[in-house]
């Protein structure tokens, strides 16, 4: 029966980490997979979320099923943490399975309830961005993004693409942090976007994974503020696993705005429509950590002042690299990488010069030259630098 399955291809994300753990060099650097490392290169257990499963085991809760939707606190905790105190009635949020489970709910909801066929994501953009859509049965076309040249964005050129596109098209954006490359549009910028989007009645998907890790959570939402200000209709898939460190909970949210708080209303029964058609309703453990640590002022705040430490501590890896890279007159160009956003930078590295970091010094950073800067600290940081200065020395 399954001897015609050939062996399939490994995920480029997933399958480096795997092999950075077998790796058995004692200066391996893992550069690659977005995950936070503190300065001990451990994955933080925060301690607000530490606090908050004390008291979660101390109420002694069962595990029974969760709505379909997630609970209400949880969902309105999502709204208010993405649209902060506006208005929320005309949307509809559920809790995912992670922001990819976000982002594959809301693929499936695009293919069967909206009939749509295609969406435009940016170049480049996060490898899983096309494995979802492409399984979900959507078409994956891009609009301009990122200039390799003068490591900017190719903003005018995108624009045109969007003002091109047919109208309801479903166009997938970051609204901070973007994935891979760490440049994102300045705040003229996104509103120029937006009226492109209005004008052109497109239907804006945005994918905040890192929402908190660029210039702050009310910041990072900037965009999100700005669409909800127009009539617009949109998507937001949302996730807790790098700004409250639950990777493995699977935690996330996806909220769809609509025309009205009645369509919301039916658009969140198509969305628990295909929850429970796909794995019935969400896990409860990570929703009750998340939900405890934001109902709690003191523990909200201990959440967002780790949350900024974290954030500090990426800036303050840029600018060690950086600073690093431009003193050993490096060709690569080291503004980048001070100036980009979130974990993430696009170092402009080839090939050749990945395979070199990896084979020679056990460095791993994702291919095309995505390197993840929480991975750096203040043990390794002179290792990488001076194995960066050597794999891109002239010959
Ligand atoms: C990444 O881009 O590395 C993260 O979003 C983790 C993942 O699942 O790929």
């Amino acid at each position: 029966m399954f001897n015609h399955i050939g062996a399939s291809a490994p995920d480029p994300i997933m399958s480096l980490m795997e092999a950075y753990l077998q790796d058995e060099n004692t200066q391996k650097v893992n550069l690659g997979i977005g995950l936070y490392y503190d300065q001990q290169g451990r994955i933080p257990l925060m301690q607000a979320v530490e606090a908050a499963e004390r008291r979660l085991l101390e109420q002694r809760t069962p595990h029974g099923y969760p709505p379909i939707e997630g609970s209400p606190l949880f969902t309105q905790q999502v709204q208010s943490l993405l649209f902060g105190e506006q208005d929320t009635s005309a949307i509809a949020t559920v809790q995912t399975l992670g922001g990819s489970g976000a982002l594959k709910l809301a693929a499936d909801f695009i293919h069967h309830y909206l009939s749509r066929r295609d969406i435009w994501v940016s170049d480049p953009t996060w490898a899983n961005h096309w494995a979802i859509f492409e399984g979900a049965g959507l078409k994956v076309h891009t609009y301009p993004y990122f200039d390799e040249a003068s490591g900017g964005l190719r903003f005018d050129a995108m624009l045109d693409t969007l003002a091109s596109l047919p109208e309801g098209s479903v166009v997938l954006l970051h609204p901070c942090c973007h994935n891979p490359t760490g440049t994102d549009l300045t705040q003229a910028q996104w509103r120029a976007t937006i009226e492109v989007l209005q004008r052109r009645r497109l239907l804006p998907f945005f994918d905040i994974a890192y929402q908190g890790f660029g210039d702050g959570l009310v910041e990072d939402g900037f965009a999100l503020h700005e669409a909800l200000k127009t009539d617009l209709e949109f998507l937001v898939a949302n996730s807790f696993s790098k700004n409250v460190a639950l990777y493995g909970q699977r935690l996330g949210g996806l909220s769809v705005r609509c025309g009205s708080p009645q369509s919301a209303v039916n658009v969140k029964g198509a969305l628990k429509t295909l929850i429970r058609r796909s794995y019935s309703c969400p896990p409860t453990h990570g929703s009750r950590i998340v939900e405890t640590l934001l109902a709690d002022a003191a523990l909200r705040h201990q959440w967002e002042s780790e949350l900024a430490g974290m954030r500090q501590r990426i800036k303050q890896m840029r600018q060690i690299l950086a600073a690093g890279l431009e003193q050993g007159g490096s060709r690569l160009d080291h503004r980048r990488i001070r100036d980009q956003k979130g974990m993430f930078s696009y170092t402009g590295l080839n090939q050749q010069q990945l395979a070199r970091l990896r084979q020679e010094y056990a460095i791993y950073l994702v291919a095309p030259g995505r390197m993840c800067l929480p991975g750096l600290n203040q043990n390794n940081v002179d290792y990488v630098t001076a194995a960066m200065l050597d794999v891109t020395r002239a010959v």
